[in-house]
């Protein structure tokens, strides 16, 4: 059985990986500030430090107390448009931040290195579905942030053999289909659990932005993957790394538009959703959906719950038990 530190594990993804790895029977350590993260999100049988990623001490003092057999780094800002805004803040806390903790994980000999990675590479990406190939162009400081760690992990692979995989992340929905983790973000920005909050009424209305894309009903298309089957990439991806560092798109290959996931939420809950059609927000871009083949040509790797309906329904079950959130704040 492995030893893995999750930097982030208290947070979204990052404590469905958490689940995996404990359900693998593996030992788990979290590294979190909890600023985003929740400490309830922490699964019992798992260590949780909180500190900072900039306290170097505090790093050290973990990652001296190995040998681990990976670290899994998903600690980050992640809101594309807050990125735009504060673009120094992205690439301080993010890639550097990031590269100081790929250089104290090659300093302590941690042999093996998972990044939290994001379709936001691609910015407008000229092929869809979008390839491992596809041009990279990040579309803002929060995907540059990303690039510049997977370069970083580049080279500390061809000068100091760390293997990594860097996954590349579409639309990360859903929740543990056991109940025992799910979305809560503050502020909340994310498609799924806002359309379910208007289908509560907990909010008067679903804001969609902009029904004038070159899509077939106008409203953009995205590659909703359910977090758990995220989760498990990284298991698989990790296998993987025997064979030497990947980089891989994490998605399920099939899109759907906002329009679409709206009416979802309709029918899984039973109840209307009002929407109203405001204007386009800056940056988004019309389609983004992955090709996932090599992904599970290469791992072996399968989506369990790859259908919409799926996704929406483990989403929904767990924002109606938890009305506000974690409650932890
Ligand atoms: N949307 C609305 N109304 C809302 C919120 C979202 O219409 O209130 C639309 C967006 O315009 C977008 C889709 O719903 O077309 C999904 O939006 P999300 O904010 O849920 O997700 P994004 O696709 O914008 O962002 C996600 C991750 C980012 C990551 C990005 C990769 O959250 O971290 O994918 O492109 F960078």
């Amino acid at each position: 059985m492995g030893r893995y530190l999750v930097t982030g594990g208290a947070g979204y993804v990052g404590c469905h990986l958490v689940l995996a790895l404990m359900d693998a029977g593996h030992t788990v350590t979290v590294y979190d500030n909890l600023r985003q993260g929740h400490r309830a999100a922490v699964p019992p049988g798992a260590t949780l430090i909180a500190a900072e990623l900039a306290d170097v001490a505090a790093l050290n003092a973990v990652l001296a107390d190995g040998p681990w057999d990976a670290v899994f780094h998903f600690a980050a800002l992640s809101l594309v448009g807050e990125s735009m805004k504060r673009p120094f803040h992205y690439l301080m806390e993010n890639a550097a931040l990031g590269i100081r903790l790929i250089e104290a994980c090659v300093a302590h000999g941690v042999p093996r290195f998972v990044l939290s990675s994001t379709a936001a590479l691609f910015g407008n990406p000229e092929h869809i579905p979008i390839s491992e190939d596809e041009r990279i162009d990040p579309g803002s400081p929060y995907g540059e942030s990303k690039l510049m760690l997977e370069r970083a992990l580049f080279w500390a692979d061809r000068i100091h053999g760390l293997r990594s995989a860097c996954l590349r992340y579409f639309n990360a929905a859903g929740a543990d289909p056991a109940g025992r983790a799910g979305e809560d973000h503050n502020p909340e920005t994310h498609l799924i659990p806002l359309v379910i909050d208007a289908a509560l009424a907990r909010r008067p209305e679903i804001a969609v932005f902009g029904d004038d894309y070159p899509t077939p009903d106008g409203t953009c298309i995205r590659d909703y993957i359910h977090v758990s089957d995220l989760a498990e990439a990284h298991l698989r991806a990790l296998a993987r790394l025997e064979e030497g560092s990947v980089t891989y798109n994490l998605g399920n290959g099939a899109g759907h538009s906002v329009k679409q996931v709206i009416r979802m939420v309709e029918q899984v809950s039973g109840r209307t959703v009002p929407a109203r059609i405001v204007g386009r927000r800056a940056g988004d871009p019309a389609i983004l959906v992955a090709a996932s083949d090599k992904l599970r040509r290469e791992t072996g790797w399968a989506p369990r719950y790859d259908d919409l309906e799926t996704i929406v329904t483990h989403a929904f079950a767990w924002r109606q038990a938890h009305p506000r959130g974690y409650d932890d704040r």
